[in-house]
């Protein structure tokens, strides 16, 4: 497992995160597909993998999430990190604080080590919101503040909002189909070390090369995106066949070449959901995996041929509204 400094903190963390969205979510097929079982050996696998943080957030499972992670934990996970999310409702002072009190208690942990706001909210004043941040670094209730789908813009006057904080990361979508952030996010986190964090780094899972035109995921989440439509999924077979010949290369499947895409470059980390132990365990695995930088250009290439033409309603609506 490749490890990397997070921001400019010095923490190692390895370049692979467990994402856990999908615990305790209906909407993902939780209760259905899999069970809190094979939440809890998703986590054990990615530890014994040597994942060392794991990403929640307060909404996953409406809090269902954060506890799979606290009761395992306690039994399990020593030395593992845990990252948090406030969510974009809760962004007042008051609210702030509140929330990362209910998230210590789910977590069972006395100190989260990344506390990131989840989306940033037009109608509250990031000063405010940051003055609670920075008061929960000082009163050790929080090791280091992190955002989520800041765009440039967000992400500096945030910046400029702390007093005796920085930002260490900034979670966001990034991966072989979805590379929106390469234009000027991409490379200002690069420079000032502000730790890109991959989120849907499989794509949801169009990456490894399980889905195609007749065999579609029947979940909510995937229902809706446009990735698993038949016209996007033609249109990527080069890229899908590039990421398996790769695959046979490195002994590996599709689905870690993508994640190895990400890691390979900078000091990125990908954050791959899971939803059982065997997942964890493939996806843990592409940490070791590097790619030359050729390898990194050509899927590159092939990804600029499959970009998707549909409207990006995940991207375009929080804009139109002022996010
Ligand atoms: N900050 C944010 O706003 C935000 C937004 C989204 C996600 N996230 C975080 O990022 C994490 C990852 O993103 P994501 O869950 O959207 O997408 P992802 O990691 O790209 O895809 C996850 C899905 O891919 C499939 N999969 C995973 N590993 C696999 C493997 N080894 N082989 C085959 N299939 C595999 C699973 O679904 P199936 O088995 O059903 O195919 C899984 O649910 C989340 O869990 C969450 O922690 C954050």
């Amino acid at each position: 497992m490749k490890y990397i400094s997070l921001g400019k903190t010095g923490l190692k963390v390895s370049c692979i995160w467990l994402g856990t969205w999908q615990f305790g979510s209906g909407s993902w097929g939780y209760g259905k597909s899999y069970s809190e079982k094979d939440c809890v050996e998703a986590i054990i696998a990615s530890l014994e993998a040597g994942v060392n943080v794991i990403d929640t957030a307060e909404v996953y499972g409406a809090g269902v999430s954060e506890q799979i992670i606290g009761k395992t934990l306690k039994e399990y996970g020593d030395d593992v990190l845990v990252a948090t999310k406030v969510a974009p409702h809760h962004l007042s002072y008051g609210e702030v604080l509140k929330a990362c009190e209910r998230s210590l208690k789910r977590l069972g942990v006395r100190t989260i080590d990344l506390y990131q706001i989840h989306f940033p909210n037009p109608l509250i004043p990031i000063s405010q919101t940051m003055k609670a941040m920075e008061k929960l670094v000082k009163d050790g209730k929080i090791m280091h503040i992190g955002v989520s789908n800041f765009s440039l813009k967000q992400l500096v006057k945030a910046r400029e909002a702390l007093k005796s904080e920085d930002i260490v990361s900034n979670q966001v979508r990034y991966n072989l189909i979805q590379r929106e952030i390469e234009k000027e996010l991409y490379p200002y986190c690069v420079k000032e070390k502000i730790t890109i964090l991959a989120y849907s780094p499989l794509a949801q899972g169009v990456l490894t090369g399980r889905y195609g035109p007749q065999n579609l995921p029947r979940d909510i989440i995937r229902k809706i995106n446009p990735l698993f439509g038949r016209r996007f999924l033609s249109k990527a077979q080069p890229l899908f066949d590039a990421l398996k010949k790769l695959a046979e290369k490195y002994g590996a499947t599709p689905g870690q070449i993508a994640l190895s895409w990400i890691t390979s470059r900078d000091e990125n980390v990908a954050i791959a959901g899971a939803k059982n132990r065997e997942q964890a365990t493939i996806n843990a695995a592409a940490g070791k995996i590097v790619l030359t930088p050729e390898e990194v250009s050509k899927l590159s290439e092939l990804s600029d041929k499959a970009k998707p033409d549909f409207v990006d309603a995940m991207n375009v609506i929080p804009r139109l509204l002022g996010f």
